[in-house]
């Protein structure tokens, strides 16, 4: 049984996400997909409510499981018999960041692997901060992001607060 862990902010799930989630599945017996209690970053929606959109669009794969984790990553891939961590890379700023966690998690436990998927070319321009940024400001984003969250980011920034917050 080949079990990876994709961990994350989800904050909220992307169709970047979902497309790594898909793609990971085919080639995992099972796919764990974690997200962080806490980040080093202010989420914009709570954990809950992450594993909700998380569930609603990707609770139908039969080798899919969303969980939140807290702690470090190596010793939740450690507690669930993680071969793999699973990590989308989209474009070659994202490659210092990941390559350093890989990097560092290899050092903290150097059973775990990291795989990297590249997510299909549509959305290799979106992530869940910009997403934000154009739900904050009024944009449709429903080609972006599952309904589900579409419509939470659409009450989330419904109110001069949250609008006036620079997105994270
Ligand atoms: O979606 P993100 O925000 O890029 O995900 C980052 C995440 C959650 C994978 C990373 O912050 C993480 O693994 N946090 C858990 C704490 C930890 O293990 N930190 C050390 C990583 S080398």
């Amino acid at each position: 049984m080949r079990l990876a862990i994709y961990p994350g902010s989800f904050d909220p799930v992307t169709f970047g996400h979902l497309d790594v989630i898909q793609r990971a599945s085919l080639i995992f017996d099972r796919v764990v997909v974690a997200a962080a209690v806490h980040a080093q970053k202010h989420h914009t929606f709570g954990v809950e409510e992450r594993l909700e959109f998380l569930r609603v669009s990707a609770g139908h794969i039969p080798n899919v499981e969303i969980v939140k984790f807290e702690g470090l990553l190596v010793d939740f891939a450690r507690s669930r018999g993680a071969v793999a961590v699973v990590r989308g890379l989209r474009a070659v700023s994202d490659f210092e960041f990941e390559f350093q966690m890989a990097l560092m998690n290899r050092r903290l436990f150097p059973g775990l692997e990291t795989v990297f998927f590249t997510p299909k070319e549509d959305y290799s321009y979106l992530s869940s901060r910009i997403v934000k940024e154009i739900a904050r400001l009024g944009g449709d984003v429903r080609a972006f992001v599952p309904e589900c969250a579409a419509t939470g980011l659409k009450a989330h920034f419904s109110t001069p607060e949250a609008r006036a917050q620079p997105s994270s």
